[in-house]
């Protein structure tokens, strides 16, 4: 069992997408039995939200099934319990270092070291764009998977 954490900043649009695209991904690959995929949040910012209507409507254009979820936060405890903790930004990596054990840093990484894109992705939340931001994710995700053969 592999068990992977997305996280960003708020929990309401990029880890989710994340989180629903790989879910998909070990779907159609026959190995969803042998993964736990979630996400988490490392601001208070949306706690308890649902996803954005924009993160909703992205999944929906690209048939990317999902489950109403609201944002949580980060604990010291997931960073126990999961395998890989894997942040969408730079911002995201510096505080996911801080809630995390000395023990689970090398498990944190960056979605982007996955795809070979070589900058980060940025916040649809502030730059509208959310298609972007899904094809860099997906693309990360389909990286992250070949290379969990
Ligand atoms: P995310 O985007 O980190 O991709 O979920 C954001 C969502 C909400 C906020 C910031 C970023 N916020 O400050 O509420």
């Amino acid at each position: 069992m592999k068990k992977i954490m997305f996280v960003c900043l708020g929990n309401i649009c990029r880890s989710p997408m994340a989180e629903f695209i790989m879910k998909d991904l070990v779907n159609r690959a026959g190995r969803a039995d042998s993964f736990q995929i979630a996400s988490a949040a490392v601001s208070s910012e949306a706690l308890g939200c649902p996803m954005d209507s924009r993160t909703v409507a992205t999944l929906r254009a690209h048939r990317i099934p999902y489950e109403n979820r609201r944002a949580q936060k980060l604990t010291e405890a997931m960073g126990d319990e999961y395998d890989l903790l894997i942040g969408m930004d730079e911002g995201n990596l510096a505080r996911m270092r801080h809630i995390v054990r000395k023990e689970d840093l090398p498990k944190l990484h960056l979605l982007n070291e996955y795809s070979g894109i070589p900058h980060t992705i940025a916040d649809p939340w502030y730059t509208g764009d959310f298609e972007t931001a899904f094809k860099e994710i997906r693309k990360g995700c389909r990286g992250l998977l070949d290379g969990l053969v």
